[in-house]
């Protein structure tokens, strides 16, 4: 058999073939394999001049390239058709009604989450995502925490061993507030901004009331004129409606944090009923927030005019939203995967 009449029968062979399987073993083998005719014709050039070697060994593998190229068509064809055929067979009925299931609810924190979220979101604040694993920069420098800030001590911080290009120890962020600074930077925005975020955050301390790992809720405004009764507006509503009760009481007590001037805590108001802590009233008051106007060191390290500008900022403990929410009083139980608690303590993946 010359090249010629090789091409050719293969060529019907592959165009014919219905099964893949078959192509890709018997077909393949009989025509590019080691006893087929194409093989063979190799194997016997050893007998010819270098010169002749060189020009047919150049038709043969003409020859071969268009054989395996014709395999690789036929074979996307046949998978497209076992595909095709596949989902034929696989329609979904959609008129069937769901298979209701016990298994998989949605998690305490993950609904408060989203309890906090839609609040915000509904006044046009954005969710923005952030990452665990931070650099010193956001979580730090660019809050105006600079190297050897006696506030660096304030947050106990787990340093990872990696290093980026400036020589910086990565670390877990310690608080979600590096959203802000990363989102506004990286993205090179300018006010009016409204961003929220939310997520796992990590500090290097365990005990009754605090978890290496934890969450907060964080909220960040930038625009012109901003001031405390902004932040103080929004806190309210955002009490308002998590707790589902206008009788909302909030106080603010001066404090300190490096990235925001003023600085404040916030109290909410509760009382004691039945043994158990009813936000709401001002009877008595429980610390719920972190909070301030940005300071313009900050400002001015987001590439924002702090003369022009102001912003407000806060932060919140998950956790802790949730418990004076639903009740759940211990920390620790969020995390310990016990079933009992899970199923307690959550909920279905329907309801909003
Ligand atoms: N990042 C602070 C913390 O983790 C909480 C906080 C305080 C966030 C004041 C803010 C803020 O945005 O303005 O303790």
């Amino acid at each position: 058999m010359d090249l010629k009449e090789i091409l050719e029968q293969s060529k019907e062979k592959i165009n014919n073939c219905k099964d893949i399987n078959v192509l890709l073993h018997d077909v393949k083998s009989s025509f590019l394999g080691k006893n087929s005719e194409l093989n063979k014709i190799f194997a016997s050039m050893k007998d010819l001049t270098n010169d002749a070697k060189k020009e047919f060994g150049k038709q043969i593998n003409i020859v071969k390239n268009e054989i395996e190229e014709a395999i690789r068509i036929k074979r996307e064809e046949l998978e497209r058709i076992d595909l095709e055929n596949k989902l034929k067979e696989q329609t979904i009925d959609g008129t069937l009604p769901y298979r209701k299931t016990t298994e998989g609810a949605i998690h305490l924190i993950t609904k408060t989450e989203q309890e906090l979220c839609n609040i915000f979101t509904k006044y046009g604040f954005q969710l923005a995502e952030g990452i665990e694993i931070e650099e010193d920069f956001y979580n730090f420098t660019a809050l105006n925490v600079k190297k050897n800030h006696p506030a660096r001590q304030m947050q106990d911080t787990f340093y990872l061993q990696g290093k980026n290009e400036n020589d910086e120890n990565y670390l877990l962020r310690t608080h979600t507030t590096c959203v802000d600074a990363r989102t506004v930077i990286e993205n090179n925005i300018q006010p009016p901004i409204a961003l929220i975020s939310c997520g796992k955050t990590f500090r290097c301390d365990s005990d009754k009331t605090h978890s290496p790992m934890f969450n907060q809720f964080e909220g960040l405004m930038i625009d012109e004129n901003l001031n405390l009764g902004h932040l103080k507006f929004f806190l309210k509503t955002m009490m308002k409606e998590f707790f589902e009760t206008d009788n909302i009481f909030l106080r603010m007590r001066p404090s300190y944090f490096p990235f925001t001037e003023p600085s404040v805590e916030i109290d909410v108001g509760y009382s004691i009923v039945n043994g158990q802590i009813k936000i709401g009233g001002n009877e008595k008051w429980l610390e719920v927030l972190g909070a301030g106007m940005l300071h313009p060191n900050v400002l001015k390290n987001m590439n924002i005019d702090s003369s022009k500008y102001s912003a407000i900022a806060f932060g919140c403990g998950v956790e802790r939203m949730a418990m004076l929410k639903y009740g759940a009083n211990d920390i620790r139980q969020f995390t310990s995967n016990k079933i009992d608690w899970l199923k307690h303590y959550s909920f279905g993946s329907f309801c909003c």
